[in-house]
Formats: structure tokens, C-alpha cells, sequence
């Protein structure tokens, strides 16, 4: 956890012309000192190819702030203050010239302060730039700690197989230590997502239910109602099971599975959630279908208006069958979770924007109120991580009226009610966990490298040219009907979020 302590640090995005900076790091940070939680002083050095004045990227990343940020400054002094900080630095992350350019720069900043020296490097650029930044970092010595602390964050996708993924944790490792590295995963920094830690582990009544003899089955769904928009080129090479369940839905199976770790430290959690890695039974190569189902989005209609099928998306083949939408049924074989069904669905074009777990419990084993037990809806605990914030438990309840008839009603906790305000971005949370030195809440290379190697036979199959094309779905629905079925198989349905 952060401990509040206030140290100087430096804080290098390479990347810095890019979407990433712009909608998530400089918002991000803005908002953090605005509340006074980023430690200070701090300095931010934006980095990439184009040639950009110091004045240029402040104005950019002004704009930027108007657009994203959670807070706006409360006065042109509030910003400026904020904008001091920022400086750019033009240069190809491929070229060792950059780097000494952009030691002069920081040297320069620390040389104008006092205390030790931190520097934290961001790699928000296209992976393809990863090897030549890692390299350039250990031959230019910023590897090393200068008498403070030298920490990466390092962006997904990290690596696009298990194969990949092994390569460029040995090739970060031939430079930095692990502890030095930190892998982000942004579903982690989200508010619900620490909150469902804090639900399993705070409280006493959830944990003796949170087992196969209670729990009948988990439906972790990611639905995004956007299509690929501008990332259509990205996005052909990934689809969505690398780009969304490899990373954001297996890290929330994780939490949601995990045995308590002893403390809520990096390495006990990592250890926890590698448990269950180890844990989720490997997928049979020749069984795929049994256990994955794809899908992608034809064109639609969203809000009345006519939206492109990802087939008609700029920098997407006409014939692609990059997957836009992804369906797993996973199983845990230990002891708390033998039996029990995840079912993990993520989309684009979905019908509505909904992140959300939902954990359905057991029927009662005798129903007293009525002749058919299956009448009665099971509990269902339902933690919404977005948007939305909050979580709800159903429970069976008289309704009104002479006969005794039962209906669900819903146990409702809504973050934005409760707490009066809008939970902070994960980017916050995540930037100021590195500041300190925390990587609870970042992934850890062995976990990496066990998701992939967990979906490399799905991966296989469906890049196979003989593998039938993913199922079709209109924009703006719930995805293709054959997902249906696939969950019906086990006499379930999808939960309408
Ligand atoms: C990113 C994916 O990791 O997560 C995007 O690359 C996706 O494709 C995004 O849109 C979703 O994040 P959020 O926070 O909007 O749910």
C-alpha cells in the first residue's frame, strides 16, 4: 500500500505522442496532484519521435486534460504549477543518442533538488520498441540505481504467445531485476476490483460461502458497447482474447478464486494468484470447442444510427476472422472450487458498456414455500466493477399481498450513492503504487507467462486456416446466439447485465 511518504522522482514516458499519454498517464498524474497525493517534487519527461517545443507538449497535454482528466484545475496557477513539471525530449527510442540526451535532461532536473535519485520509465510505446528501449536503458547505464530507486512500467500486450511472453521477460530480465519491473494491468487499479478483495477478505460472512458447496457457478463478463475504432491495425493481430480475457479476465478469476493470502503484499498475493493458474485445468487441444467460442461483430444500428461490422473497420481484412468477441468455460480443480463452471465472455459492439462478476449461489436444498424449488431464484452476489460501481446480493423475499409468494429483491451498495463521488481512474492508483514501490496490484512474469500458456491451445486452433470462421453478431447485441447455446450445454444461460 502507498505509505504517503513524499520522495522526489522522475518520471520518463517514452511514447509521449501517443493515445496512452494522452488519455490515461498525463490525466492520471494531473488529477493525483490535484489531490496531493503525488509525492513531490516530481518532474515528467514525455518522450517520442516528433519535434515538440517544452510549451508544444504542455498545451497538448492541457488539451488532454480538459478532455480526460477526472478533475479540472481549479486555476490557470493550479496548472501551471502542474506544467512546470512537464518537459519533452525528441528522440527515436531506437537510437542510444536519446539516452543521453535524456540523462543530461533528468541530471539536470535532480541536480535542481535535493534528496535521492528515482526514476521511473514508461514504456507506453508499440512493443515492437520494447527490446531496443530495454536494450538502449542497460547499455546507457539508466538500468542502474543512481542512489535512489530505477523502476519500468511496462504496457500490455507483453508478448502475443507463451513463447513471446518468455522472450521478453528474459530480455527485460537481462537488465532489470524484478523487482524493478512492473507489469500494468489497469483492470487491477480499478476501484471495485480492490473492493472485491476487500469484500472477500474485511468480511466475515462472504468466505464461508465462497466455495463449491455454496457457489453453483461465476460469470465474469467484460462487455464494451465501442467498437475497434481507431485500433482496427492493433487489434487484427490481437482480437479479443489476447487483448482482453489473456490479461484484464483472467486476473479477475484470479482474485475472485485465490486463497486468502497471508498479507496484502506483492509477494504473497502473486504467490495466491498463481495458485490458481496452476489450478485452472489445462484446455485440451482437440476439445477447444468444448471449453472457447469467438465471434464477431457485423454492422448495426447504435443509438438509431448505422455502425460498420468489424470486417468494414479501417486497417481490417475484409475476410478477417480476428475474434471481437470471446467466450471461455474454465474450471478450477482444487478443493474449493471442484465443479464449479467460470464463465468468462468479453465483447466489443455489445449491447451496453458492463464489467461485472457475478457469483451465483446454490438453490436452497428444500423449498418450503413452494411445490417447485426451482420457482425460487438462487442467491446472486453481483460486484459491478463498471460502470455503475458497486455490488448487489439477491435475495428471495415475500412480496406484497395475502399469498405467500416469493420474488428476488436486490441488496443494492452503489459506489457513487455511498460515497458521494466518482472512484478514481485506475491509472492513479497504479502510477502512485510504482512511485512507492508497491506491485500488488501489477503482474507478475510468472503469472504472465501461465496465461499465456493456459490459452495457447485455443490460440492455436482458431489461427488454423481450416478453423471455421468466428460466429457472426449484429453490432449492439448481446453476441452471437451460438454463445447461448455453448453455456445452455451445461443448462445455463449468460446473465442479461
Ligand atoms: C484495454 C484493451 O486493455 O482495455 C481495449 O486493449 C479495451 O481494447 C480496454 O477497450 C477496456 O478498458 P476499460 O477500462 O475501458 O474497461
Amino acid at each position: 500500500m502507498p505509505t504517503g511518504t513524499d520522495e522526489p522522482f522522475t518520471l520518463v514516458i517514452f511514447g509521449a505522442s501517443g493515445d496512452l499519454t494522452r488519455r490515461k498517464l498525463v490525466p492520471a498524474l494531473w488529477s493525483l496532484y490535484a489531490g496531493r497525493t503525488l509525492p513531490e517534487p516530481f518532474a515528467i519527461i514525455g518522450s517520442a519521435r516528433s519535434e515538440v517545443s517544452h510549451d508544444e507538449f504542455r498545451r497538448r497535454m492541457r488539451e488532454a486534460v480538459r478532455e480526460f482528466a477526472r478533475t479540472q484545475p481549479p486555476s490557470a496557477n493550479v496548472w501551471d504549477r502542474f506544467a512546470a513539471s512537464l518537459s519533452y525530449v525528441a528522440g527515436d527510442p531506437a537510437n542510444p543518442a536519446l539516452y543521453a540526451q535524456l540523462e543530461h535532461a533528468m541530471k539536470a532536473i535532480e541536480g535542481a533538488r535535493s534528496g535521492p535519485t528515482n526514476r521511473l520509465f514508461y514504456f507506453a510505446t508499440p512493443p515492437s520498441l520494447y527490446d531496443a528501449i530495454v536494450e538502449n536503458l542497460g547499455a546507457s547505464g539508466l538500468a542502474h540505481p543512481q542512489g535512489g530507486w530505477t523502476r519500468i512500467i511496462v504496457e500490455k500486450p507483453f508478448g502475443h504467445d507463451y513463447e513471446s511472453a518468455r522472450a521478453l521477460n528474459s530480455q527485460l530480465g537481462r537488465v532489470f531485476r524484478e523487482d524493478q519491473i512492473y507489469r500494468i494491468d489497469h483492470y487491477l487499479g480499478k476501484e471495485t476490483v480492490q473492493n472485491l478483495l476487500v469484500l472477500r477478505f474485511a468480511n466475515e460472512i462472504f468466505e464461508p460461502l465462497w466455495n463449491r458447496n455454496h457457489v453453483a457457478e461465476i460469470q465474469i463478463t467484460v462487455a464494451e458497447s465501442i467498437g475497434v475504432e481507431t485500433r482496427g491495425a492493433y487489434y487484427e493481430e490481437a482480437g479479443a482474447l489476447r487483448d482482453m480475457v489473456q490479461n484484464h479476465l483472467l486476473q479477475l478469476l484470479c482474485l475472485i478464486a485465490m486463497e486468502p493470502p497471508v498479507t496484502f503484499d506483492a509477494s504473497p498475493v502473486h504467490d495466491e494468484k498463481n495458485k490458481v493458474m496452476h489450478a485452472i485445468r489445462p484446455i485440451d487441444p482437440r476439445k477447444v470447442d468444448e471449453v472457447a467460442l469467438r465471434g464477431q461483430y457485423g454492422p448495426g444500428f447504435v443509438g438509431g444510427k448505422p455502425v460498420p461490422g468489424y470486417r468494414q473497420e479501417k486497417g481490417v481484412a475484409p475476410d478477417s476472422k480476428t475474434e471481437t468477441y470471446a467466450a471461455l468455460r474454465l474450471t478450477v480443480d482444487n478443493w474449493r472450487w471442484a465443479g464449479v463452471p467460470f464463465y468468462l465472455r468479453t465483447g466489443k459492439r455489445m449491447a451496453k458498456r458492463v464489467s461485472e462478476i457475478a457469483i451465483r449461489f446454490h438453490r436452497t436444498p428444500h423449498m418450503i414455500f413452494h411445490r417447485d424449488p426451482a420457482g425460487v431464484e438462487p442467491n446472486e452476489l453481483v460486484i459491478r466493477i463498471q460502470p455503475d460501481e458497486g455490488m448487489a446480493l439477491t435475495v428471495a423475499a415475500k412480496t406484497p399481498g395475502p399469498d405467500l409468494k416469493l420474488g428476488p429483491v436486490g441488496l443494492d451498495f452503489r459506489y457513487g450513492e455511498v460515497f458521494g463521488a466518482e472512484p478514481p481512474e485506475a491509472y492513479e492508483r497504479l502510477l502512485l503504487d510504482a512511485v512507492h514501490g508497491d506491485s500488488t496490484l501489477y503482474a507478475r512474469a510468472d503469472w504472465v507467462e501461465k496465461a499465456w500458456w493456459l490459452l495457447g491451445p485455443v490460440l492455436d486452433a482458431w489461427i488454423q486456416a481450416s478453423a471455421p470462421a468466428p460466429y457472426l453478431y449484429e453490432a449492439n447485441s448481446w453476441g452471437p446466439s451460438e454463445a447461448d447455446a455453448f453455456i445452455a450445454r451445461d443448462g445455463g444461460a449468460w446473465r442479461k447485465a
